[in-house]
């Protein structure tokens, strides 16, 4: 069966990497077909919009979108489309594997972790004023079904990709009451998994833990300020953005996307590394139930890699366009 995709291509990078992915995705033998949209500076210039209804409309028909990197302008202009994006579609889980690769420059070899962040509140919730000058309150909302649907979607994954353990990631015992609550809705969660173990880590004490030794982690599950830095911090364990995948999930919908933004400062001279995103459409067909296809995208992504072609960002001297050659002729030789 056929399924439809919704592609964003996005800016900068965004239409180079997406590029190399459909070429790769379409050489794993999926049944792919693509409904492109575009977002961000192009769509405010074609239709008025960053974010044109046909987008939303289309990812809600299709239930799946492949996502390139979305330039936000500093300071004036429109909102960030990556926030209103996950606003309007309802995706309360932020999904980012972090694993290494052959042949990637990084401080460890064994990492092989997967962050969910809880992606709709807590200190983003945007609600900050200012109390009298040079006092201002930002608020934390947490909030009961929110905590216990993403401890149950971290459970959840856990248990359908063979992971064993998940760990909650709080402050709660100087913010008893908010993280509290995330913390103990965590715990309520992880008995109805006998299946998968389950422990926890101060903040803190986790951020030690995982420059020390991020071999001993599984799947994390954190609120939302603590699961965007984390997963920088993870990402940098591996190798950095250039080679990171993410997704971001709702109810019945899935936008899976690179964690890298539209590196301005490379865009447009086929430099830049379609790895992310590549990995990001492997989420993809694993979410849509297509594993051998995905298992061949990941095995030519690693034998290419451990061949030694890499691109700028990894020390190597491939363009874009000669690592995606490298990589289907891969997929044919595999
Ligand atoms: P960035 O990730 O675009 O770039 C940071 C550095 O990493 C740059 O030196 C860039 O050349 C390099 N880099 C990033 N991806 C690479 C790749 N695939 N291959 C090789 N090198 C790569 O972050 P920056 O500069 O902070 O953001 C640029 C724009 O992207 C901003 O407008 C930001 O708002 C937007 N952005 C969009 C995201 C999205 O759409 N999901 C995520 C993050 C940022």
């Amino acid at each position: 069966m056929t399924q439809t995709v919704t592609l964003i291509e996005g800016d900068g990078i965004g239409p180079e990497v997406t590029a190399s992915a459909v070429r790769v995705l379409e050489a794993s033998g999926a049944k792919l077909d693509w409904e492109r949209h575009v977002a961000g500076i192009e769509a405010l210039e074609k239709y008025g919009d960053p974010l044109p209804q046909a987008i939303l409309e289309s990812i809600q028909r299709n239930r799946v979108a492949l996502k390139g990197p979305v330039t936000t302008p500093v300071g004036e202009g429109f909102r960030s489309v990556n926030v209103q994006l996950r606003k309007e579609l309802g995706l309360f889980a932020n999904l980012r594997p972090v694993k290494t690769l052959p042949n990637v420059p990084s401080r460890f070899q064994d990492v092989d972790l997967v962050i969910v962040r809880e992606n709709t509140e807590g200190l983003y919730s945007g609600i900050e004023h200012q109390i009298v000058d040079g006092v201002v309150e930002s608020i934390k909302i947490i909030t009961r079904d929110a905590s216990r649907r993403i401890a149950r979607f971290a459970f959840d994954y856990a248990r359908a990709n063979g992971r064993s353990r998940v760990t909650a990631v709080h402050k709660a015992n100087i913010m008893k009451l908010s993280d509290g609550l995330f913390l103990e809705c965590c715990r309520e969660v992880s008995e109805e998994y006998d299946d998968i173990g389950f422990d926890e880590s101060i903040i803190d004490a986790l951020c030690m833990q995982l420059v020390l030794r991020p071999e001993g982690y599984d799947v994390l599950v954190l609120p939302n300020l603590y699961g965007d830095i984390v997963s920088d911090l993870a990402a940098g364990l591996v190798g950095g953005l250039g080679v990171t995948p993410g997704a971001n999930l709702g109810e019945g919908l899935a936008v899976f996307e690179a964690v890298h933004g539209s590196a301005p400062d490379i865009a447009g001279q086929n430099l830049a590394n379609p790895s992310a995103i590549i990995q990001s459409g492997v989420l993809m067909l694993e979410h849509l139930g297509l594993r051998d296809e995905a298992g061949r995208v990941l095995a030519a992504l690693h034998a290419v890699l451990a061949s030694g072609v890499r691109t700028g960002d990894l020390g190597g001297t491939a363009s874009t366009s000669e690592f995606t050659d490298a990589l289907l002729r891969a997929m044919e030789a595999g």
